[in-house]
């Protein structure tokens, strides 16, 4: 199907191609593999090597590849109507059909309206924009602030990258947005303060409440957390840390946004993360899981408590100045809804849980067995290796050890496909993704670490 041969596209992609998060150089000397076809969780690559997909796209192709259903939907409505905008004057049947959908689906986290947008910066843009409108409607105009938390990440636009908790990814494009703080993550294996989890999660929420204070409650608009750290190390909080942050934004009057990019729509082995820890915010942005990657969508839901208050007030104030123009795409609407059907009518969530056993009890096997693997963590289909030099004190590698993409390059070329992120090894599979499969991604990881280890 592509109009290159294989050595073409690996030159043209040298030559004309940016990637994101990558020194464009880097790329011409370390060429990206090139995908070519997916079905299910597998892939292959432009040489015809099939792997099992350890990153589900990006840990967006939740169903899978080659979906005929969403693929059926998507071509339908490029026939019946391939764009159209819902700017105020105009709207089309897929985004209302979605939007009920979605709003259905959340009610029992109260929710009772969706903005759509393309992704899940735009998510969580629409999100810090709408909790700022929230508090001028109410005529609470210093409540600008933002509060998130260190090893978070939210995207890469303005707002975003500024409550983002890497300095790595806001460093070449400060000065940031004014008015972001953050706060310590409840990371079990790196904080300075215990190991014991249920102290630990007490101890970060106050933290957050100290940080309010410190702000000034009527100056904080909103604090924004996933509801586990994915691109930041698949940091799973304890399990008393959303309850207890959900009493301190209640407190102090703080809008709880709940970044649901990676976690919503069963990631987690329950439909939305929060639902894990039994809270509800006050926004979630979504993305990824809500198309299963076919075509880009993001949302951002909105809870009865923030769309009334938008509904009731001054029109002058509450009327939404943000929009794109590709929000609620109808194909990607399209995608959406078949996703939604598959997610409702298979048992997805109980693969999540099924899968996710076998692949934790293999990969906490290995981190035992392995003296380059610090810390194993994990929930539902999300889990991580994190590569240390020095097991016994935790020191993490120096700059340019060549360790973590050495293990990468093993699993790949042992036909598993999975994705570094600093000294981290990031597994996000699709949810469908068999026992075997499972089974298959972890011995490639068991022997390339053996080997790498040689
Ligand atoms: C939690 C979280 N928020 C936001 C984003 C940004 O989403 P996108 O890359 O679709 O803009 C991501 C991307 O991985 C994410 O993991």
């Amino acid at each position: 199907m592509t109009r290159m041969t294989p050595t073409e596209l690996k030159q043209a992609n040298a030559r004309s191609l940016w990637h994101p998060m990558a020194h464009p150089k880097a790329m011409q000397d370390t060429p990206p593999d090139i995908i070519v076809r997916g079905d299910g969780s597998w892939i292959w690559d432009v040489d015809g090597h099939r792997m099992v997909d350890g990153v589900g796209g990006l840990w967006s192709a939740n169903l899978g590849f080659g979906r005929r259903e969403i693929r059926d939907a998507v071509v339908a409505q490029m026939d019946e109507l391939p764009f159209y905008n819902i700017f105020r004057g105009t709207t089309h049947a897929r985004a209302i059909e979605l939007s009920e959908r979605v709003v259905n689906l959340m009610q029992p986290d109260s929710v009772s309206a969706v903005f759509f947008s393309n992704g899940g910066s735009d998510a969580v843009e629409s999100a810090l924009k709408l909790a700022r409108q929230y508090w001028k409607i109410q005529g609470q105009s210093d409540r600008i602030k933002y509060i998130s938390l260190k090893q978070g990440y939210h995207g890469v636009h303005f707002g975003g990258m500024s409550v983002n908790g890497n300095t790595n990814f806001r460093r070449a494009y400060e000065p940031l947005l004014p008015g972001c703080f953050h706060v310590d993550t409840p990371w079990l294996y790196r904080n300075p303060f215990t190991q014991d989890l249920e102290l630990l999660g007490k101890i970060c929420a106050e933290m957050l409440e100290r940080e309010i204070v410190f702000q000034g409650p009527d100056t904080v608009a909103a604090f924004i957390a996933e509801p586990v750290q994915g691109a930041g190390g698949v940091i799973v909080p304890p399990s008393n840390y959303w309850p207890l942050i959900r009493k301190v934004c209640d407190k102090y009057g703080v809008l709880l946004i709940a970044d649901e990019v990676v976690t919503g729509f069963g990631r987690t082995g329950h439909l939305f993360g929060t639902r894990m820890w039994g809270v509800q915010a006050d926004m979630w942005c979504l993305a990824k899981g809500i198309s299963s990657g076919y075509v880009p969508l993001g949302a951002t839901a909105i809870s009865t408590k923030v769309a009334d208050v938008f509904s009731q007030g001054d029109p002058a104030l509450a009327s939404v100045a943000h929009g794109y123009t590709y929000s609620a795409h109808p194909v990607a609407a399209a995608a959406a809804l078949a996703t939604l059907d598959i997610l409702e009518r298979e048992d997805i969530l109980g693969n999540v849980k099924q899968q996710s056993d076998r692949l934790m009890s293999r990969l906490q096997a290995l981190g035992k067995r392995s003296r380059l693997i610090g810390d194993v963590r994990g929930v539902g289909l999300m889990a991580c290796l994190e590569m240390v030099a020095d097991k016994s004190t935790k020191a993490a590698f120096g700059r340019g050890a060549k360790e973590v993409a050495m293990v990468a390059r093993g699993a790949y070329e042992r036909g598993a496909m999975v994705r570094t992120s600093g000294a981290n090894i990031i597994l996000s599979p699709a949810l469908t993704i068999s026992g075997e499969q499972i089974d298959l991604l972890c011995d490639a990881l068991d022997e390339s670490f053996a080997a790498v280890e040689r």
